[in-house]
């Protein structure tokens, strides 16, 4: 597939090849903007914040890897976390911080943090940009305690996906072009496979935006885009449950004791 440049740096967009890091720098003003590149990321957050049950002791830890900006940590309120995120992206961490994440700079496939320090290990929309993914799901299982939680959520790696996610949705305004590279695409059954040989028994449910609540986003989208400053009014579409994990799963697996 072609490489294709990354839109919305502010000096005019770059020439990146796709899924490289540096593109989460060009676009880092839109990570908080419910209207901006990264909307959809705001709805998949919320649908896996839904997965994490209320912490069962005082300072439960959570490990959000590949935390970007921080998008979980408002549906996390209440739940009594804390909230550790592991990102490569600097200009990211910081967003992540201000919105109260203990950040760390780190690659998800050797993040610096001790065997089962985490109740909930979170790792949302990550694997699937990173080249090693069963690395990262190997530091995922070994930072769980025995009982801990695993939630994720990834693109699958079939043709469906590939036309879906990259040729449908990247020209739609709520996935920068370019960010994904269906290469990395991460199988829902070796998934499954690699978290079970580290002790998490991993269970998928497929998921998806709902179609009229994009729609009706799409048209607030647009009209407010006449008005300067204007952001949508209404409520974020909703992620819910599809009968086939082809294109966008959740899993959620306990670790072992
Ligand atoms: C699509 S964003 C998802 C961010 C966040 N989980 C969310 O759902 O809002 C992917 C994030 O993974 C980070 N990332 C990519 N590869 C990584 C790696 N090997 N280790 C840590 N972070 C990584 C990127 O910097 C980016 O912030």
């Amino acid at each position: 597939m072609r490489d294709v440049a990354a839109a919305g740096a502010s000096t005019g967009p770059r020439v990146l090849p796709r899924n490289d890091p540096r593109q989460y720098d060009d676009l880092a003003g839109e990570w908080w903007r419910p209207d901006g590149a990264f909307a959809m990321l705001h709805w998949l957050a919320e649908a896996r914040a839904a997965l994490v049950p209320p912490a069962t002791r005082a300072g439960a830890l959570l490990v959000d890897l590949g935390c970007g900006a921080g998008l979980l940590a408002p549906h996390l309120a209440g739940k009594g976390y804390r909230h550790v995120g592991v990102d490569l992206t600097r200009s990211a961490l910081v967003q992540a911080a201000e919105h109260g994440v203990s950040v760390i700079q780190g690659d998800a496939t050797a993040v610096p943090l001790p065997d089962g320090c985490a109740d909930v290990v979170s790792a949302g929309e990550l694997l699937e940009h990173v080249p090693d993914w069963p690395r990262a799901v190997a530091e995922a299982c070994r930072l769980l305690r025995p009982g801990g939680v695993l939630v994720l959520d990834t693109l699958n790696d079939t043709a469906l996906a590939r036309i879906v996610a990259v040729r449908i949705a990247e020209r739609l305004p709520t996935v920068p072009r370019g960010i994904h590279d269906p290469r990395l695409f991460v199988d829902a059954r070796a998934l499954v496979a690699e978290c079970a040989r580290h002790g998490v028994d991993l269970r998928l449910q497929g998921i998806r935006p709902q179609v009229v609540g994009v729609l009706a986003w799409l048209l607030r989208r647009a009209r407010a885009a006449g008005t300067p400053g204007a952001v949508p009014a209404g409520r974020a579409p909703r992620i819910v449950p599809t009968r086939s994990t082809a294109v966008l799963y959740q899993g959620r697996g306990v670790r072992k004791g």
